[in-house]
């Protein structure tokens, strides 16, 4: 049997003639047995340079750019990203609960190996530096830090981390940094309920996601907006 990496003709030749799922299929590890909770929980065992062939043997690096830096409004950046969230998100992508016509089908064949390895590497992957001057309107920098008492929305800041670098530990995400126009999009998906299809009971599998669906519809459109323009930049606290 030949250890070799098949050559880019075959590659190309296999992409044409059985397509691309079959093909992200072919190159996948088998999936682990039903059951196996390895992208749900605490600590990732993962390989980060097994990841980074990974991410780009299955072209994520075409959306999500070749370190997770996103050049593309709607396709988020996935470097600095907590590798907790990362993990699970590509698990509940894969069970079809997550609802995205761009991932479901890529994540359908990652192994939970996969998935640890690529949680690994994209979160080892320095967030982007943005430039330019803060777009931070005082009133959304309010919200974050101390949320709304009156109308009980609590401090961004208190799950995502003052920085809004998340917290590994819980797995909440990081927020910094971010694509603008994909923050807002989650943001309205929670308060519609739209993030996840709601066909199982997510509990451990993404927690705080109600939590996020009550805080989200709290918002208005122009909080919204605010936020996440204010979020696309790093925050120094
Ligand atoms: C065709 C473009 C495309 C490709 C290829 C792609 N992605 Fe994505 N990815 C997206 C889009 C679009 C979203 C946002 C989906 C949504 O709006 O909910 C996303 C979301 C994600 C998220 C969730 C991010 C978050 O902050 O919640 C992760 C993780 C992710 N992708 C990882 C990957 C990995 C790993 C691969 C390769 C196996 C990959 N993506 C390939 C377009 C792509
Ligand atoms: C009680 C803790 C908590 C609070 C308060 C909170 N969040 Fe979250 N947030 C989370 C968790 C946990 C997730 C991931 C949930 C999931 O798995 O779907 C999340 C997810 C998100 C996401 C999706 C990230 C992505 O990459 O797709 C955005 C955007 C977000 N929160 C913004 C906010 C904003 C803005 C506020 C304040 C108005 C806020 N959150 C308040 C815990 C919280």
């Amino acid at each position: 049997m030949s250890s070799r990496a098949p050559s880019l003709t075959v590659v190309v030749v296999v992409v044409v003639v059985v397509g691309w799922t079959t093909l992200v299929e072919a190159i996948a590890q088998p999936p682990a047995a039903e059951g196996a909770e390895s992208a749900a929980i605490g600590q990732l065992a993962g390989d980060i340079e097994r990841g980074r062939a990974r991410s780009a043997e299955l072209y994520c690096s075409v959306c999500h750019g070749p370190v997770g830096v996103s050049e593309t409004p709607e396709w988020p950046t996935l470097a600095g990203q907590v590798s907790t969230y990362l993990a699970r998100q590509l698990h509940l992508f894969r069970v079809r609960e997550r609802a995205s016509p761009e991932m479901e089908p890529i994540a359908a064949s990652l192994s939970d190996r996969d998935i640890a390895d690529l949680a690994v590497f994209y979160a080892a992957q320095q967030p982007p530096a943005v430039s330019g001057a803060s777009s931070c309107a005082p009133a959304a920098d309010r919200l974050y830090r101390h949320g709304d008492k009156a109308r009980g929305i609590e401090p961004c800041a208190e799950c995502h981390g003052p920085t809004g670098a998340g917290r590994d530990a819980d797995g909440q995400p990081a927020l910094r940094a971010q694509q603008a126009i994909y923050t807002a999009k989650q943001l309205e998906a929670y308060a519609a309920q739209r993030r996840y299809r709601g066909q199982r009971d997510l509990g451990q599998e993404a927690p705080g996601a109600d939590a996020m669906r009550a805080t989200a519809h709290k918002l208005t459109r122009e909080e919204i907006e605010a936020l996440a323009s204010c979020l696309q930049r790093p925050r120094d606290r």
